[in-house]
């Protein structure tokens, strides 16, 4: 009799709990993939696929959503990412961001990817092959500026940093 109040008590709890976090998730994320708004190219034939597979899930309208992104609390913590990858950058609205702000997008994005921030490094735990080689991060550049876009070269030293931040403050 104990035992079996003892689990029902602890599948009610795990259906609030549950039931919680998916409800959260979706005040995050009204609308968890809102209508892609342009297929346009971003950088080009052989860059896009590698940013589609690396970056999509956080910064696109075409997130992937799994199973295990309806587990109780993991569902919030994803939410809150994709919430907040999309509001820095988001590859589905593409076309409508202005040339200033696709040369800035771009130059952090393969800042981050060089530094190894991005994708986010608890993703690449779960997907692996999300990571960005760096085979594939020259490909990116070059693509880049054959689209007429210029960004910094490779940082090499502590002095390219410096001088990077100093054009910074120089745009603001
Ligand atoms: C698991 C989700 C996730 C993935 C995958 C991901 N990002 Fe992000 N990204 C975020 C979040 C969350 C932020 C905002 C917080 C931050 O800056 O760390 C962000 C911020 C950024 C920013 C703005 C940084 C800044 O400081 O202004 C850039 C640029 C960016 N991501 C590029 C990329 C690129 C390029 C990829 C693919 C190679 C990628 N991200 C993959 C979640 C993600």
């Amino acid at each position: 009799m104990r035992i079996q109040k003892i689990a029902f008590a602890l599948i009610i709890g795990g259906v609030i709990i549950w039931g919680g976090s998916l409800a959260i998730a979706k005040i995050i994320l009204p609308e968890k993939n809102p209508p892609v708004k342009h297929q346009d190219p971003i950088i080009g034939k052989q860059s896009d696929p590698i940013l589609k597979r690396s970056c999509f899930d956080c910064h696109s309208n075409e997130t992937r959503w799994p199973w295990y992104t309806y587990m109780p609390v993991i569902s919030v913590l994803l939410a809150h990412d994709v919430d907040e990858g999309r509001g820095e950058l988001n590859f589905s609205e593409w076309s409508q961001y202005s040339l200033k702000k696709k040369t800035q997008k771009l130059k952090e994005s393969i800042e981050k990817i060089e530094e190894k921030e991005m994708p986010m490094k608890i993703y690449t735990l779960v997907h692996p092959e999300t990571i960005i080689t760096s085979g594939e991060l020259a490909f990116m550049r070059k693509e880049i500026s054959e689209s007429g876009i210029s960004i910094p070269k490779e940082r090499s030293s502590k002095k390219r940093e410096d001088e990077d931040h100093k054009n910074e403050n120089e745009h603001d």
